[in-house]
């Protein structure tokens, strides 16, 4: 029997941390929901003491998530740890994942610490941790650019004081694959206590290396990868957990372990809910979840496909989800249909009202769509969220647009600013720019906009637009999102959602840059 793999997705955490992709509790939860279907082992939810709404999140996961292990992150601090500790309190199983840097330059410019010091801190946050859990990881930030006898060192020293798990991180993304496994093979070989651990790995996708780096680090003994959904992630993002799984399924003759606990099917499903709740597109030809993955064009290829599929193919679409789009509601289904879908999709509401807001909007899309897929459900569930948005100060109240060969588009938007309606028009380039100007001559936001993009979200020319808005203003970047049949309402949703969430104050602490 091969060892199992361990799955340690940072989606919510780590994968939060790419600019503009910061998701509200009920997001993270119904993410969750879809990690814990898939069969993820453990689900990093956040880093409790970044803000309140971070410790609610954390604690929200830990309450909706049974069967996978739900994880906080701490710096190597009291403060932090007890934070942890507090969230993960109603878990029912929980980890608190504790960390410090150990590299030269981080420790000297970053910390401004000794090794010893860095070795006593870290030891005392294990142990302060497992007054929490049983459960606990310590990493040693910036391993791969540590020197291996220190690392050695803090990781006896750790797990004597009761780590589980020792991750070594790639946190700048800097080591080639086999110079990485070379660090994880002497990282475990020269700890003494090692089999009391299991030895895992965190890779960041700056030189494009996240997945190679963590494969190698397998050949070589780690037995836990972290990884996030689409590879989301700070900077370049992390390794992608859909190509660790595929790549460990697909040659089992190369790993010594194996993934069969992971329902690879949810896998594109979990792909479509992150990239729509984030409004980080997927590259299409992203390897297994971009939409051109199992797409054969050549003749040579499709003629290969047909005659014996398995010429060029190397995967099943099917076995990670990629299924025609299937019709699950329409026009005439009712409320009970609606909701045991919806409640299939791991998605549950608070309250009988909220049901109904969602039914209601079900209903209308009907009416504009005769097939309803999962993924329009998502999107509705998604809009219905962001509209009941107690927080929200501009709301859409109508939208007149006009468009005519030869004439300058022209768009009138009323606005509910703070409960007071104000009505403006401007004209643009095409109907989604004069959208946008209208809305900017009633709030004059100051905002940058950074990326503005449409995605179909099936197919048809009477699917859903799903419309991504990315907005900064003084340095601080928003994603806002927005899904209707018509992509100009989109557009103009997905707009007023980015501009309500930088309008919302923030304060989160960052966990990798220190704090006094
Ligand atoms: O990249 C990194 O080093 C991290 C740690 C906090 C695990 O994200
Ligand atoms: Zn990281």
């Amino acid at each position: 029997m091969k060892d199992s793999l361990i799955i340690f997705d940072t989606t919510l955490r780590d994968g939060e941390q790419s600019p503009g992709a910061s998701m509200t509790r009920d997001e993270k939860v119904r993410i969750a929901k879809a990690l814990e279907r898939m069969g993820v082992n453990v689900i990093e939810a956040g880093f409790a003491i970044a803000s309140q709404g971070d410790f609610e999140s954390v604690q929200a996961v830990a309450r909706a998530v049974k069967d996978s292990t739900v994880c906080s992150l701490a710096r190597a601090l009291d403060k932090d740890i007890d934070r942890a500790g507090e969230a993960l309190k109603e878990a029912a199983s929980g980890r608190i994942h504790t960390f410090i840097a150990t590299s030269p330059i981080h420790m000297e410019r970053k910390l401004r610490m000794t090794p010893d010091q860095v070795v006593e801190q870290a030891v005392q946050a294990v142990k302060r941790a497992r007054h929490y859990t049983d459960d606990v990881e310590f990493s040693a930030e910036d391993a791969g650019r540590s020197d291996i006898a220190f690392l050695n060192r803090i990781f006896e020293a750790v797990i004597k004081a009761g780590a589980r798990t020792i991750n070594i991180p790639d946190t700048v993304g800097y080591n080639v694959p086999h110079q990485f496994g070379e660090l994880v093979r002497k990282a475990i070989e020269g700890t003494p206590n090692a089999d009391q651990a299991v030895f895992s790995v965190h890779c960041h996708n700056d030189l494009g290396l996240a997945v190679a780096n963590s494969l190698a680090a397998v050949m070589s003994g780690a037995r836990q990868v972290e990884c996030t959904i689409n590879g989301l992630g700070e900077r370049a993002g992390n390794a992608a957990l859909e190509e660790i799984v595929m790549a460990v399924r697909t040659r089992q003759d190369v790993f010594p372990c194996q993934v069969e606990h992971i329902d690879t099917t949810q896998i594109v499903p979990t792909s479509r809910l992150v990239a729509s709740i984030t409004g980080f597109a997927v590259q299409p030809n992203k390897a297994i979840v971009g939409a051109n993955a199992f797409a054969h064009e050549s003749g040579i290829h499709q003629d290969g496909v047909l005659k014996h599929r398995e010429t060029y193919e190397i995967m099943r679409a099917e076995d990670v989800g990629w299924s025609a789009n299937r019709m699950v509601l329409g026009k005439h289904s009712g409320r009970n249909a609606f909701k045991s879908r919806l409640s299939e999709l791991g998605i549950e509401f608070e309250s009988d009202e909220a049901l109904n807001a969602a039914f209601a909007r079900f209903k209308d899309l009907a009416d504009k769509k005769h097939e309803i897929f999962d993924e329009d459900l998502q999107a509705l569930v998604t809009e219905t969220a962001i509209e009941s948005d107690v927080n929200e100060r501009i709301k859409l109240v109508y939208l007149h647009v006009c468009c005519e060969t030869g004439e300058t588009p022209e768009a009138c938007v009323t606005l509910a600013v703070d409960g007071e309606e104000q009505k403006l028009c401007a004209q643009g380039g095409g109907p989604v720019d004069a959208t946008f100007k209208a809305i900017e001559s009633v709030i004059d936001s100051g905002t940058t906009l950074q990326l503005y993009s449409v995605n179909n979200i099936t197919s048809g020319t009477d699917a859903q637009g799903e419309v991504t808005v990315r907005l900064e203003k003084g340095g601080r970047i928003v994603n806002g999102q927005g899904a209707d049949t018509d992509i100009v309402i989109a557009s103009a949703k997905a707009y007023l959602n980015a501009l309500n969430k930088i309008m919302a104050p923030s304060e989160r602490a960052h966990p990798q840059v220190p704090t006094v």
